[in-house]
């Protein structure tokens, strides 16, 4: 890897072991951080452990739910003591629930919140108080472009990944007099375990494509450069911003 721009500095991705969260994780090592896995499956982190190892750089797996307050204070307190620091955190873990709202129980509406609300504010709280007291760090949130968008059968998902984009404002602008830029990225259809149903059915597969002008799902490793992006200096002036990598579904 011929990239460095990350040397030098160590990254909390959650939601690691597998998806997008894996690749970021791999895209930060490969630019020279060093990295903290987060998510419920140890199992999983340990194997990215090596894919980052492999890289040449330091991985710290630390299983974390991140809906918990005190595992996450947790998680960066070990990253910091552990890798000596923390400039990145990169909000990756989520959930999905796809049922029309007058099925779905309450449980499964907080389950979603609970993940991709909670979760995001509970790491940035903590990775923040490290981030602001240093004077300098980036949060990357991953939303997604149903944030933007009415789709039955997801009204938690959209709604809370919409909460995503808009704490990712007001945090960019609570933080920015500290040197903290917060930004998002708002994948479309990226092929991973999450939408692993709607791959295993064709034609609900090929109903959902006709919908992104790109005629085809993202690759995890399409999501690389924004995360990189988003967790570098080329964002350093950037904060608040939502980029949405989705093949022109959202252009429509
Ligand atoms: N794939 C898409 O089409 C798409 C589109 C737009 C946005 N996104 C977003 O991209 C992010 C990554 O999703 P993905 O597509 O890579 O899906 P994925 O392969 O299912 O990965 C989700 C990750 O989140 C972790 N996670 C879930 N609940 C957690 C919890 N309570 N605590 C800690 N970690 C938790 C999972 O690990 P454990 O279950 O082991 O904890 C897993 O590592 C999500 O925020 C998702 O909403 C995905």
């Amino acid at each position: 890897m011929t990239d460095q721009t990350l040397s030098g500095r160590t990254a909390i991705v959650t939601g690691a072991g597998r998806g997008i969260g894996r690749v970021a994780a791999l895209a930060l090592a490969g630019a020279g951080a060093d990295v903290a896995l987060a998510s419920r499956s140890k199992d999983q982190l340990e194997r990215v452990a090596g894919e980052v190892e492999d890289l040449g750089r330091r991985a710290l797996v630390v299983p974390t739910d991140v809906t918990d307050r005190e595992a996450v204070e947790r998680l960066v307190a070990r990253t910091v003591e552990g890798l000596g620091g923390l400039n990145v955190l990169v909000n990756n873990s989520g959930t999905i629930d796809s049922t029309p709202l007058l099925e779905q129980d309450p449980e499964q509406w907080d389950r979603v919140f609970d993940t991709n609300v909670r979760g995001t504010y509970l790491a940035t709280r903590a990775a923040g108080a490290h981030l602001v007291a240093q004077g300098s760090g980036k949060v990357v949130n991953i939303a997604s472009n149903f944030a933007f968008k009415g789709v039955p059968g997801h009204a938690a998902y959209c709604a809370s990944k919409a909460a995503v984009v808009s704490f990712t404002r007001t945090m960019a602008v609570e933080w920015a007099p500290h040197n903290v830029q917060v930004n998002a990225l708002a994948p479309g259809y990226v092929s991973t375990d999450l939408n692993a149903e709607l791959r295993d059915d064709e034609e609900a597969q090929s109903k959902v494509l006709r919908s992104v002008p790109a005629r085809r799902m993202g690759e995890p490793e399409e999501m690389a450069p924004w995360v990189l992006l988003l967790a570098g200096p080329a964002s350093d002036f950037m904060t608040g911003e939502t980029i949405v990598v989705d093949g022109g579904q959202a252009a429509r």
